[in-house]
């Protein structure tokens, strides 16, 4: 459903203004201290649905451009992962409910030492959760876990609708002030580097309100180079911008581009245009 849903949120993106003040809300979440087990220092991850895909973008990286992590908007690695690459398991949505309590600890047992929240609860194609709906089942599912692992908020998209976005992630943030989570995840899908700053700046600043230690972006893209097939100069040149920007960023703990496939960061077996400066 990946065209589908970038061009929606490209008709999104493209109808809104960017700017929503912050409320200064300044409720701080309690949050554990667990060591995170990645290998290397890198913030740069892979988006997966199949593992195999992993060690393609990770034979060839280097220095910055290592992948440190990886996810598969799953609960299971389903393979085997560069032995380098933590798994960050992901409780989707309601529809992962039933299993969830023995995944996660095979994952825990495993290594992981984050657990993603939800995938894009306020998109109605998507997890399709109201944030207090988001916030019982958090409290349920996820919050138990707040001693083995650093939990990480549902990733919400960039629209600026209102309920939507950021807007849905502070009224979650305030229904979920008991859920233990130390970081804010979003998504974003738009046509320049500036706005994916912008983006993430306030995103940042959100997580800075409602005392969160990091911001995660864990699907992110240029429209244009999505359509395209990871192949057009002009994801390259967005990834040569953002990556050192995000790389710079304090309050970014880790991000991914969307996604390690065929026809976006692969071609073939090979790495495409945007997949050679993801890993650079
Ligand atoms: C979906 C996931 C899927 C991923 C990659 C996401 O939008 O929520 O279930 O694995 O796209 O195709």
């Amino acid at each position: 459903m990946v065209s589908f849903k970038s061009f929606l949120t490209a008709t999104t993106l493209a109808s809104a203004v960017l700017a929503i003040p912050h409320n200064g809300h300044s409720h701080k979440h309690r949050s554990t201290h667990v060591a995170s087990k990645r290998s290397s220092g890198s913030k740069r991850g892979a988006a997966y649905n199949s593992a195999s895909t992993v060690h393609t973008l990770s034979s060839g990286a280097s220095g910055n451009g290592t992948v440190s992590w990886a996810y598969d908007w799953n609960m299971y690695v389903d393979g085997s992962l560069p032995s380098n690459v933590e798994y960050v398991p992901m409780l989707w949505g309601s529809k992962m409910f039933t299993g969830w309590l023995a995944a996660i600890e095979v994952a825990l047992a495993s290594g992981s030492s984050y657990i993603l929240g939800f995938n894009e609860p306020d998109a109605s194609y998507q997890a399709s959760m109201t944030p207090s709906e988001a916030a019982t089942s958090y409290k349920n599912y996820i919050t138990p876990y707040s001693g083995k692992a650093k939990l990480v908020t549902p990733a919400v998209t960039s629209s600026t609708t209102e309920g939507e976005g950021l807007s849905w992630m502070k009224s979650f943030l305030s229904d979920c002030s008991s859920c233990e989570m130390s970081v804010l995840a979003v998504h974003w899908y738009g046509t320049t580097a500036d706005e994916f700053k912008s983006f993430v700046q306030e995103a940042m600043q959100v997580a800075d309100d409602y005392g969160l230690e990091e911001t995660w972006v864990t699907e992110f893209a240029l429209t244009s180079d999505m359509s395209a097939g990871g192949d057009t100069t002009s994801g390259a040149d967005f990834l040569d911008e953002v990556l050192p920007w995000l790389d710079s960023q304090s309050g970014v703990g880790r991000y991914a581009y969307f996604m390690c496939a065929d026809g976006y960061l692969l071609s073939g077996e090979e790495l495409s245009a945007s997949g050679k400066s993801y890993v650079a």
